[in-house]
C-alpha cells in the first residue's frame, strides 16, 4: 500500500488555529494591544487547509482569510477562550498573542481628560487583572485524553537569567502542551516580518528542530510535519 500523499495528511482532522494579538478594551475607542500581526497563524491555517484539514481560524486580525478556512473573529482573550473551548478539535494551535492582563474595568464611555486648573497633569491609573491562561486551561481540560494535540508558541527575548531555548523548554514543561514553537523577538525580529527562525520543541524530548531563516509558510509546513506524527501516536 502506498502511503497517502503529503497534501492529504490532514484529511478528516479538525484543526483550530488562533491568530493575532488580543485587544483588551479600556473604553469604547481604546484598547491595550500588542504587535502580533497574525501572519504566522494565517500561514499555519492555510497550510492545514492545503493538507486537507477542516480548519477553524479564531482571529483578531483582518488579514485575508485563506481559502477553505472558517473564520471566527474575536477581540479579547475572554472571547478567544470562549470560541476555542466551543470547538471539539483534534489539534489546537495557539499562535495568538494573548494578553496576559486586561483592564479591570472597561469604561462604558470615552475616558476624558479633566480640565482642573489645580491639577493640570491629572491622569487616570489603569488597574489590570490577569486573563486566563487559555493554553494551560486546554491542557487541564484534556486530562488524560489524547486529543486535542496542543501546540503553543513562545516569543522570548532571553535575558540575563536565561536564553531563548532555556526559557522555551521551561515554558513547554510548565504549560504541558505537546509542541512549542519558540522564536526570538526584540530588535525588530519576527513581529510583522516575512522571515523568521523558530525552534520546535516536543514535550519529553530533548531534541530541538530549528527552522529558518524561513518564510512563515515554511515554518507552517514544518509545524504540520511535527504535528502529524503526534496524531498517529496519540
Ligand atoms: N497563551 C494563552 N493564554 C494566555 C497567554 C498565553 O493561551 N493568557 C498561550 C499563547 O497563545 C502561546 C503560549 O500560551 O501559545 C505561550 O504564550 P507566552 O506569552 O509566551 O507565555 P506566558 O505563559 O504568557 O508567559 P510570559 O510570562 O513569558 O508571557
Ligand atoms: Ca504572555
Amino acid at each position: 500500500v502506498l502511503s497517502a500523499p503529503a497534501d492529504d495528511a490532514l484529511t478528516g482532522v479538525h484543526v483550530v488555529v488562533t491568530a493575532g494579538g488580543t485587544r483588551e478594551p479600556l473604553d469604547p475607542v481604546r484598547y491595550l494591544g500588542n504587535r502580533s500581526s497574525g501572519k504566522q497563524g494565517y500561514a499555519i491555517a492555510d497550510a492545514a487547509a492545503r493538507r486537507g484539514a477542516k480548519v477553524t481560524l479564531i482571529s483578531t486580525s483582518t488579514l485575508p482569510t485563506p481559502a477553505g478556512v472558517d473564520l471566527v473573529t474575536v477581540e479579547t482573550a475572554l472571547q478567544l477562550q470562549e470560541q476555542v473551548t466551543a470547538v471539539r478539535a483534534d489539534v489546537v494551535v495557539m499562535a495568538a498573542a494573548v494578553a496576559d492582563f486586561r483592564p479591570a474595568e472597561a469604561a462604558g464611555t470615552k475616558i476624558k481628560k479633566t480640565h482642573d486648573p489645580a491639577d493640570p497633569d491629572a491622569a487616570p491609573t489603569v488597574r489590570l487583572v490577569r486573563n486566563p491562561d487559555i493554553l494551560a486551561e486546554l491542557v487541564r481540560q484534556r486530562g488524560d485524553c489524547a486529543r486535542p494535540v496542543l501546540v503553543g508558541f513562545a516569543a522570548e527575548t532571553g535575558d540575563e537569567h536565561g536564553d531563548l531555548l532555556s526559557y522555551a523548554r521551561a515554558k513547554l514543561e510548565r504549560k504541558g502542551c505537546d509542541l512549542l514553537v519558540a522564536n526570538q523577538v526584540g530588535d525588530g525580529l519576527t513581529f510583522g516580518q516575512d522571515h523568521t527562525t523558530v525552534h520546535l520543541l516536543r514535550r519529553g524530548s530533548p531534541e530541538v528542530t530549528t527552522v529558518g531563516p524561513a518564510t512563515k509558510a515554511e515554518v507552517a509546513a514544518a509545524l504540520w510535519d511535527a504535528v502529524i506524527p503526534l496524531l498517529h501516536t496519540s
